[in-house]
């Protein structure tokens, strides 16, 4: 493997840093846009309720889309709002030519459906990849935007140069934000890997992921991914996010695994604002798709 520019666990992993990447990635957008002569492009929010880690998120998401030299649209509405109200936000951003991206944060609260919400999304304007056009777009391999968790797990492989063809990969969660469309991208021509989808009917999950060279851990149990997890070697990759007593934990117990893995997210700081990073591009992306980009 070539020499990486990447820090190292104190048990010699790589340490594969999702703040890093995404400021290189915001940093790179940013000087696309600009060389570009500072085009209009603008990703619309859309946040439903008083739900706190929800806030956090959009924050996040619309500082990053004004680092990367975007505009941020936000529209917010109460948590009494009515499923009429929240489509009609939508609808409006879906038909406004000066909007490129819209995400709508999920989960809605009780009594909303977001599926119908999410249908009037056109796939253009899908930067999140989670409505089924865009979902079926990646099954068959057409164009069209890639949820953004998954698609910053793979941007990290690649960033820190983890093989992926011929090897065996193994991705807890069936989830439609992550483990569906991570199985897909791993499995998909170019990254060649051979993924298995395991949940919590798979039986023994540890000996299926014993025999991995890639672990996506994306269900949400609080240091469920132990050492006798881990192939020596392995590269493990946590997706996983519960609240708990002590505070934010991960799926992977960290400590116990970094000895044993070649390569291994940090939690927080891994894959969380690779999210981010990759609804920068996505809606970058978007503004390409609808011809608002020069050249
Ligand atoms: N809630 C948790 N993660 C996500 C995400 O990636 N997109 C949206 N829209 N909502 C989320």
């Amino acid at each position: 493997m070539a020499e990486l520019d990447a820090e190292r666990t104190p048990g010699g992993a790589v340490l594969m840093d999702g703040n890093r990447l995404r400021d290189e990635l915001v940093a790179e957008l940013r000087h696309r846009i600009a060389d570009l002569g500072n085009p209009h492009v603008c990703l619309a929010t859309v946040l439903v309720g008083d739900d706190k880690p929800s806030q956090i998120y959009i924050r996040n998401k619309r500082k990053k889309a004004e680092e990367a030299g975007m505009v941020s649209r936000h529209v917010e509405l109460g948590a009494e709002a009515s499923q009429a109200e929240v489509e009609e936000a939508v609808r409006d951003l879906a038909g406004d030519p000066d909007v490129h991206g819209i995400l709508v944060q999920l989960p809605l609260p009780d009594g909303l459906d977001a599926e119908p919400v999410l249908d009037l999304i056109p796939p253009e304007k899908d930067v999140d990849g989670l409505t089924e056009r865009s979902m079926g777009r990646l099954v068959r391999g057409r164009d069209g935007h890639v949820p953004c968790t998954p698609l910053g797990v793979m941007r990290l492989m690649e960033r820190y140069g983890v093989e992926t063809s011929g090897k065996k990969a193994v991705v807890i969660g069936r989830s439609t934000l992550v483990g569906l469309p991570q199985v897909l991208l791993l499995g998909r021509k170019g990254c060649d890997a051979t993924p298995v989808l395991a949940h919590s009917r798979s039986g023994d999950l540890a000996a299926l992921c014993r025999d991995a060279d890639i672990i996506v851990a994306a269900v949400g149990v609080a240091g469920l991914v132990t050492a006798d997890f881990v192939k020596p070697g392995a590269a493990v990759l946590d997706v996983g996010i519960s609240r708990t007593a002590d505070g934010i934990q991960g799926d992977v117990d960290f400590d116990a695994v970094e000895s044993i893995a070649g390569a291994i997210t940090p939690m927080p700081g891994g894959t969380g604002p690779m999210t981010i990073g990759c609804l920068m591009e996505n809606t970058f992306n978007a503004a390409r798709m609808l011809g608002a980009l020069p050249g």
